[in-house]
């Protein structure tokens, strides 16, 4: 359905399939391949995918559905949108764009690493098996002072040469390919590595919740992490819902965007975890599961490599559909508001967002003795933005969203004035007026003080 609609000077989206693909190119990236199975992985495996899947269907859904009619409403970027409707909640769009910011600088080094294992797998150096070999192979390449550094600028250079070419050409056209063959191959490994001699134990790790590892600490990750992977609490969805026409169907969008994350999720979750216990990994290793772990799954399947090169490639093309969208939030910002050119502001930002994730970088290596509030840099970042200011910036846009815009004209904007079938919309406007609002601000008090 080809629907280029120009009814204002805003850009839109040149399609639905566009669009729905790019906000779950957006949500869909290393939150879910990289992060989400080393969170579970050091917070007791089924426990932690139980509170996840209940976070996700009470708030998750939830504010997809809100932010995503709030862009659409305001046809604004995050800060304009909350300015809009009042202006005492500006600063909430401007702790999204903020975070936004934060978050790539990170993602970005992140991103880096992945670039390196690239070559690496032209190359043919992680066609290995021992798993000794590979750890130690990781842990060398990200305490390099230097070679990160420069794969976190390649990074960044790609991001910012997408991003130059605004909606419609670059991001979209992008993201229509990533996407699918990203799901079919993340479906063969999954099915390599539950099929490994001795991964029911992982399976059984990653399925069945122990429900003593229980803590308010877990429930923090699991909503930090929701937000997250759902590119939530920051003002990424609302800009994207900003580009949308006003007959889309946002409920439909609200639950297929949070699906395919989630799927996305839990089959990186079944391609890395049985696959840690088959190998004897520890599936408390941290960030570093995924570039240890798949490399000896690689090892152990026929052409091997090729896949291998193949997977670091799709992983790329998925954390730059996101870190895409980061740098968006923040180019619209500016442009918006800064009344700045499209490429003067990309490239200042790229810069400066380099800059910030230098020292994420170094705190793998050289910096990794520097603690700030006993973190190093990158548990920093991390903390900061996942566990603080995304579940703040939820928390804001529920009340904003249930209490001063108001549920009535949350709905009438969702429905596009009743044309579009809504059936949840009482169970929804309950969510968001109280049990999200509520439920994300005890988690994050209990855990913060
Ligand atoms: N959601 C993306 C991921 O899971 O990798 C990246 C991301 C986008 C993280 C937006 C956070 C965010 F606010």
């Amino acid at each position: 359905m080809e629907t280029k609609q120009k009814t204002t000077e805003r850009e839109q989206w040149g399609s639905k399939t566009g669009f729905l693909l790019a906000a779950a190119g957006s949500a869909v990236g290393l939150g879910n391949l990289w992060k989400f199975p080393y969170m579970a992985g050091k917070n007791g495996g089924g426990v932690f995918v139980f509170v996840y899947i209940a976070i996700l269907v009470t708030i998750g859904f939830t504010l997809m559905a809100g932010e995503l009619t709030l862009g659409r409403y305001t046809q604004l970027n995050a800060l304009g949108a909350y300015r809009k409707i009042s202006k005492k909640l500006t600063w909430v769009g401007a702790m999204g764009v903020l975070t936004a910011f934060l978050i790539l600088s990170y993602y970005s080094v992140i991103g880096g690493w992945v670039i390196n294992y690239i070559i690496k797998s032209v190359t043919g150096a992680i066609s290995i098996s021992d798993t000794e070999t590979l750890g130690n192979m990781f842990g060398t390449m990200i305490s390099n002072p230097i070679q990160p550094i420069l794969y976190h600028a390649v990074f960044m250079i790609i991001t910012l040469v997408i991003v130059f070419g605004g909606i419609g050409d670059g991001i979209e056209k992008a993201s229509k390919i990533m996407m699918p063959a990203l799901f079919i191959m993340i479906i063969a490994l999954a099915i390599r590595s539950v099929t490994l001699p001795g991964a029911s134990a992982g399976l059984e790790f990653f399925l069945k919740p122990d429900f003593s590892k229980l803590s308010i600490g877990l429930v923090l990750d699991a909503l930090g992490q929701v937000f997250f992977s759902l590119s939530l609490g920051m003002g990424i969805i609302i800009t994207y819902g900003s580009y949308l026409p006003k007959n889309e169907n946002i409920p439909q969008s609200a639950v297929f965007i949070p699906v395919v994350d989630t799927a996305v999720a839990l089959l990186a979750g079944f391609a890395i975890l049985p696959a840690v216990f088959a190998l004897g990994f520890e599936p408390s290793a941290g960030p570093g599961l995924m570039f240890v772990t798949l490399p000896a799954v690689f090892a152990k399947m026929p052409f091997g490599s090729l896949f291998a090169l193949l997977f670091f490639v799709l992983v790329l093309l998925a954390a730059l559909t996101s870190s895409i969208s980061l740098l968006e939030v923040c180019v619209s910002y500016v442009v918006d508001e800064w009344k700045w050119s499209r490429k003067k502001t990309t490239m200042v930002l790229a810069l400066a967002i380099f800059l910030i994730g230098v020292p994420t970088s170094l705190s793998f290596g050289p910096w990794a003795d520097i603690k700030i509030f006993g973190k190093n840099f990158f548990d920093l970042y991390d903390f900061i933005t996942s566990n603080v200011f995304l579940p703040l910036g939820g928390l804001m846009s529920c009340i904003t969203i249930g209490w001063v815009w108001g549920t009535d004209n949350a709905i009438k904007e969702a429905t596009s004035n009743g044309k579009v079938k809504f059936a949840l919309a009482k169970v929804w406007c309950f969510l968001i007026k109280w049990v999200a609002p509520v439920a994300i601000g005890i988690v994050f008090y209990r855990s913060i003080f």
